[in-house]
């Protein structure tokens, strides 16, 4: 075992997973550098994170000069980023969510949404989907329902939560097929308002447009569109967590835009601000406008260098173009992975939105194939491919390059992976 891997053991909570036994010293762009040296490909983006790629010169920059300048503030005065910052969120984010709260991590924001959401509609009841993950902190975590893991032996979870289940059509919670399906979670939404809680009881609906730790999951447009107007009937809040899809991951600033759907509030964090800690909620001014001076606060949230950070994020996927950028790579990478499936039984389904792209691995009669994907994985980081899996069966990749990736480095990484497709299946 590795000295380091060793020396975390000892002081690090074991409860914490590290994907790989990777002891990083530097990052750029793509890539990353052990400490000996080694090079790796970071297909992972720091989960998700790292969209304009690790390490850009132009965040570098804002972080430094910003920390000369200013550090922190804690809600003692104003700062320049922070409003500034605002002002760019307002550019990129959907129509009329146009106020914001800064916080630190996703949870945070989630955590924020969900008091806002029974705050502002003096309702209780929050209902979300089963295979959502939505954060680890108490009220977070009782929304997140991705595995059990999560959940296991922290019993009771957060009053009035209920859940349906997720538009996972390859895994339809029904046994419904795309084609002949009706929209049987649709429905189960009807019911449980029936036999569970009454809708004018609901606070919120909280949804991820795409699902993420679940499975790279991209739901029916017509259910998020059915979602909308049970929402608009009831007076229900719909909050989206766009905490994974958000920020240029789908090759639009947010994935609500690819549905034609525009929810009340939005959580945002991940690629926000390339890997400084900070996260927002955002929503319509009325809504914001209901939370009196006090009813919710931080010391860290929209500290003044993660904002810095955020703004170069911002001008920096601007200025290269990388929306389109994730569009293409994103439709070059589905085609090749689309032909590896014709070729390599094991791979079950394809799915995905620009740079979120899900490859679910299976065996016979469509059971998942958590051990094959292991070795397929293993394989990648041997040859210096950093993948991580998703799914309550971790047997799903993950596929979320830096949006930067260039055509020829998502070819040089797919081809590593359908050589360990070889290895591993034989075909
Ligand atoms: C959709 C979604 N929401 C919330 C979170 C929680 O974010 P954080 O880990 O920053 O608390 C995550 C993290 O993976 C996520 O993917």
């Amino acid at each position: 075992m590795d000295d380091h891997v060793e020396r975390a053991k000892g002081a690090i909570t074991n409860a914490l997973v590290i994907h790989t036994g990777i002891l990083a010293r530097k990052a750029d762009r793509i890539y990353i550098e052990d400490v000996n040296g080694k090079r790796y490909t970071d297909f992972t983006s720091g989960l998700a994170t790292t969209n304009i790629g690790h390490n850009h010169p132009a965040v570098v920059r804002a972080i430094k000069r910003q920390a000369e300048d200013l550090i922190h503030s804690g809600c003692i005065f104003y700062y320049e980023p922070l409003l500034l910052l605002a002002e760019r969120m307002r550019e990129v984010t959907p129509p009329g969510l146009d106020m914001f709260f800064f916080a630190n991590s996703g949870a945070e924001a989630i955590e924020g949404a969900m008091k806002l959401a029974r705050f502002s509609t003096g309702r209780q009841g929050i209902v979300a989907f089963t295979g959502g993950f939505h954060g680890r902190t108490f009220g977070s975590m009782s929304l997140t329902t991705s595995s059990m893991r999560y959940r296991r032996s922290y019993q009771p979870f957060v009053p009035s939560v209920y859940h349906s289940p997720y538009p996972y059509c390859f895994r339809c919670f029904f046994g419904q097929r795309p084609g002949t399906c009706s929209m049987d979670c649709y429905s189960h939404l009807e019911r449980l308002f029936k036999h569970l809680i009454p809708p004018d009881e609901v606070a919120c609906v909280v949804i991820e447009p795409v699902l993420g730790e679940g499975g790279y999951v991209v739901p029916p447009k017509e259910f998020l569109k059915r979602l909308r107007e049970l929402c608009d009937r009831w007076n229900i809040l719909m909050i989206f967590d766009e905490v994974q899809a958000g920020m240029g991951r789908t090759g639009k600033w947010f994935a609500s835009e690819h549905f034609g759907v525009v929810p009340d509030i939005m959580t945002v964090a991940k690629g926000i601000a390339s890997g400084m800690p900070l996260s927002a909620i955002a929503s319509r001014r009325e809504i914001m406008e209901k939370w009196p001076k006090g009813a919710h606060g931080t010391t860290f949230g929209g500290n003044p260098v993660s904002c810095a950070a955020a703004i170069a994020t911002i001008e920096t996927i601007k200025l290269e173009g990388l929306l389109e950028k994730a569009l293409l790579t994103g439709e070059h990478a589905m085609k090749r992975l689309r032909g590896m499936q014709e070729r390599f039984p094991s791979i079950g389904d394809v799915r995905g939105l620009g740079l979120m792209i899900g490859i679910e691995f299976v065996r016979e009669g469509d059971l998942p194939d958590t051990e094959g994907l292991r070795k397929v994985m293993d394989f990648c980081l041997e040859k210096g491919l950093i993948l991580i899996e998703c799914g309550v069966d971790k047997n799903i990749i993950r596929l979320a390059p830096p949006l930067v990736v260039k055509t020829e480095e998502m070819d040089a990484g797919l081809d590593i992976m359908e050589d360990a497709l070889k290895a591993v299946y034989g075909v």
